[in-house]
């Protein structure tokens, strides 16, 4: 007997939308049909009117375990993520310990094997003493490495031109940058300093990690990348400027990507009146225009992928006066129906939304076997259905540890109403299933 069998649905997938069933067995994609007749499966589900995609993967996530687990762990995140139709992640190196060896990075896939509900892989991180482990690594061990050009929640900062330049050379797989100029975000908020003392507005946030600050790094980033023939890929954009960096096309095609994170292409700089530091993150969310171009950058293929830099800090953290407050929110529950607000808004199709949280992810990581739905695949999924009225995100039970999302005052059109992890139901009916448990992902390199 199959697994289970999804009826009626329409399928979103390399893009086209059709309408189709499809067959699970043994965690995989059987059978992609018109109708599928005469095979019994154990859960039968009935998606007349629900769009069927493969399961978001993030690129980038902190679900703080171990060390912050007052903040989140594998298993609490996992939970939130799956609610929200991903079915895979992959979970940064700043956590305590860091991920800078390969012990650290065994320990996180140890915890991840009993806890995670989604599948999973890992970032390595960088530091100034481990660029012989790097360049030791096996690049199907790790989803890419990790480097702080710019300091942010766990001091990672990695900011010697030397130990850069022998980074950008050996490092053996793709490397990921968050990219800021750090002495000009320290000189900004000394300024902001002197005149408001410990009680700098949220509102100040992006001009002091501001445009600028953005640029002088990511463009650096580039440029060695394009000197030494390294394979980067620069997280979180956040301004126009930094666009013109990156060229059009096909992820397959470039050896320099980009992407853009959910909450910087749903908030701009006005939102800061009303959230405060719940949306005081890094790279900071910016100016209008600059929103609208990254969302043009992405319509564009400019931008490569969506990711969500989920990083739950709790409330009372969030509370406190601008300079001890950290930056990060918790975004994976909602991130792929606020994706999703783009098409309502007329900003991409929905074949496009796929592509920039599915497919080109796997592309650009070169994920085996997932991202697509194709039969032999395995059966990441996810049930989508639109909304006659949006829905207000307040009503939602938050799963995340920290108790809170950014989105508490927003409608969204589009609700999670199923998703499967590697042929498992995963999330079904309000419900997250408690027996589900992720996979490793693998990297064909
Ligand atoms: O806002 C952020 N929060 N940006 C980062 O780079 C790190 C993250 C976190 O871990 O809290």
């Amino acid at each position: 007997m199959a697994d289970l069998l999804i009826r009626n649905a329409r399928l979103v997938n390399e893009g086209r939308e059709f309408e189709a069933d499809l067959l699970v067995a043994r965690g995989r994609i059987d059978k992609i049909a018109a109708s599928i007749e005469g095979v019994r499966a154990k859960v039968e589900i009935d998606a007349q009117g629900q769009w069927l995609v493969p399961g978001m993967i993030d690129d980038q996530v902190h679900f703080r375990e171990p060390g912050a687990e007052h903040k989140g762990n594998i298993a609490s995140e996992s939970r939130a993520a799956v609610a929200g139709g991903i079915t895979s992640f992959m979970d940064m190196p700043n956590t305590d310990p860091p991920t800078l060896t390969t012990a650290a990075l065994a320990d996180k896939k140890r915890r991840a094997a009993a806890s995670s509900q989604a599948n999973y892989g890992f970032h390595f991180g960088v530091s100034r003493d481990n660029l012989d482990t790097i360049a030791a690594l096996d690049p199907r061990e790790v989803a890419g490495v990790k480097v702080f050009m710019g300091a942010s929640t766990g001091n990672m900062l990695v900011d010697d031109p030397q130990v850069l330049e022998r980074l950008f050379i050996y490092c053996p797989t793709i490397l990921l940058a968050h990219c800021e100029h750090t002495p000009s975000i320290l000189a900004n908020e000394t300024l902001w300093r002197e005149r408001h003392g410990e009680f700098i507005p949220a509102a100040a946030h992006p001009l002091i990690r501001d445009a600028d600050a953005c640029y002088r790094s990511s463009s650096l980033a580039v440029d060695m990348a394009r000197r030494f023939g390294t394979r980067l890929h620069v997280l979180h954009l956040t301004t126009a400027r930094e666009l013109a960096l990156f060229a059009p096309g096909p992820v397959h095609n470039k050896h320099i990507t980009a992407e853009v994170c959910v909450h910087h292409l749903l908030f701009d700089d006005s939102d800061y009146a009303q959230l405060g530091h719940l949306i005081k993150c890094n790279p900071a969310i910016k100016t209008r225009a600059d929103r609208d171009a990254l969302r043009q950058a992405l319509a564009g293929d400019v931008i490569d992928v969506i990711g969500t830099d989920h990083a739950p800090h709790t409330l009372e953290e969030k509370r406190r006066v601008y300079g001890r407050a950290p930056s990060g929110l918790p975004l994976v529950q909602h991130a792929l129906p606020a994706a999703l607000e783009l098409v309502g808004e007329g900003v991409l199709s929905l074949t496009q939304v796929v592509d920039k949280t599915s497919h080109a992810v796997a592309r650009l990581f070169a994920i085996r076997e997932r991202g697509f739905l194709r039969e032999g695949y395995w059966a990441d999924l996810a049930l989508v259905e639109r909304l006659a009225q949006p829905r207000q995100v307040a009503d939602d039970p938050i799963l995340a540890r920290c108790g809170w999302t950014p989105f508490q005052h927003r409608h969204l059109r589009h609700v999670v109403r199923t998703t499967v992890v590697s042929g498992q139901l995963a999330w079904h009916q309000g419900q997250v299933q408690p027996r589900c448990q992720g996979l490793p992902l693998m990297f064909d390199r």
